[in-house]
């Protein structure tokens, strides 16, 4: 089973200007709304890969009632716990030339006694058979070390987490030893105190390091420069696979429903590195964060240039 946390959904409201004019009177030409935040891409990924999963984390108000019946719509299952407040808007302007101003809302305050009902919750879900998927940020109220805490929680259960996160949230996690992580460049960068600048042979050295000190398996993207995987002894790296670029936002979280769907299928690792290319790149195909067909990926999956590390 395959468990995937969102702790700050998002409605994600996309509008389409032509030129945004700040400080005055923009006319929207069109706007969609979408069920959003990291570990529902995950779960709505997942779906259309054929598989299934439940997703949980905290939803509240108009807002979370709405992404409630929008995954309900799809035949998802979902177990969120219900907080005071309204989940987030996240409003992203896209202008006609292509460029994307984004204005994201802090969501709703989680007070410590929702936060235990969730921990409750996962640790019933927590199975040898289980598989959890920690993604994306954590709302006011939510300490940054709670991803380490549930990865404690249910390791004790025999349960498996792949862990998608990025700065204190990120190495705090670490430190409790996810079975499996998405980190993109600047993430892992990030956490070995660089930048962007980094080279490929030193991302290398820093995943290496980090798989040698925790023992997980690592899929570190890099965008439009492919992706490189640290699954055990076999380390790999890929190619993007040249696609039209529609929109590269939720990629990661493409490669991540990958990653939970090959476990849950019990993939061999090279069949697991050509789900995560094909899926991903996939998702670039498609606008904001909607996932591909399962049809696509499946044609995409012939085309993945294997190269050993
Ligand atoms: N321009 C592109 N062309 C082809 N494939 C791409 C492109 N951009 C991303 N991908 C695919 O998607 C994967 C994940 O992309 P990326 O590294 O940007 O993830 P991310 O930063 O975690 O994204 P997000 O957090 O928005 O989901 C890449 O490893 C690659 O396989
Ligand atoms: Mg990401």
């Amino acid at each position: 089973m395959i468990i995937t946390v969102t702790m700050n959904p998002a409605v994600d409201k996309t509008v389409s200007v032509g030129t945004l004019a700040r400080g005055g009177l923009n006319r929207v030409r069109h706007v969609e709304y979408d069920a959003g935040g990291k570990g529902i891409n995950v779960s709505r990924t997942i779906r259309e890969l054929g598989s299934s999963s439940i997703a949980t984390g905290f939803l509240g108000g108009n807002n979370g009632r709405a992404i409630a019946a929008a995954l309900l719509e799809k035949e998802m299952e979902t177990d969120f716990v219900w907080v005071d407040g309204e989940t987030r808007t996240n409003t992203k302007i896209c202008e006609e030339n292509g460029a994307l101003t984004e204005l994201n809302e802090p969501g709703p305050f989680v007070s410590g006694e929702k936060q235990r009902e969730l921990l409750q919750k996962l640790e019933r879900y927590a199975k040898e058979d289980t598989l959890f998927v920690l993604s994306g940020s954590v709302p006011a109220g939510v300490k940054p070390d709670i991803y380490g805490n549930i990865i404690r929680m249910v390791h004790q259960k025999g349960a498996s987490v792949l862990l998608d996160a990025d700065g204190e949230l990120f190495k705090n996690a670490l430190a409790a030893g996810p079975d499996m992580m998405k980190p993109n460049r600047m993430e892992l960068a990030q956490y070995a105190g660089r930048d962007d600048r980094i080279s490929d042979e030193e991302l290398l050295k820093i995943a290496g390091a980090v798989q040698k000190q925790n023992a997980g398996k690592i899929a570190l993207s890099m965008g439009a420069d492919g992706a490189m995987f640290f699954l055990g002894d076999y380390r790999v790296k890929c190619p993007a696979l040249p696609v039209k670029v529609q929109s590269t936002v939720g990629a990661g979280d493409a490669m991540a429903a990958a990653l939970a769907c090959a476990w849950s299928a019990k993939c061999d690792v090279e069949e697991t590195v050509r789900l995560c290319m094909a899926a991903s790149a996939g998702a670039v195909t498609t606008t904001g964060t909607k996932p591909p067909s399962r049809e696509l990926v499946e044609n995409l999956l012939k085309q993945v240039v294997i190269e050993k590390l």
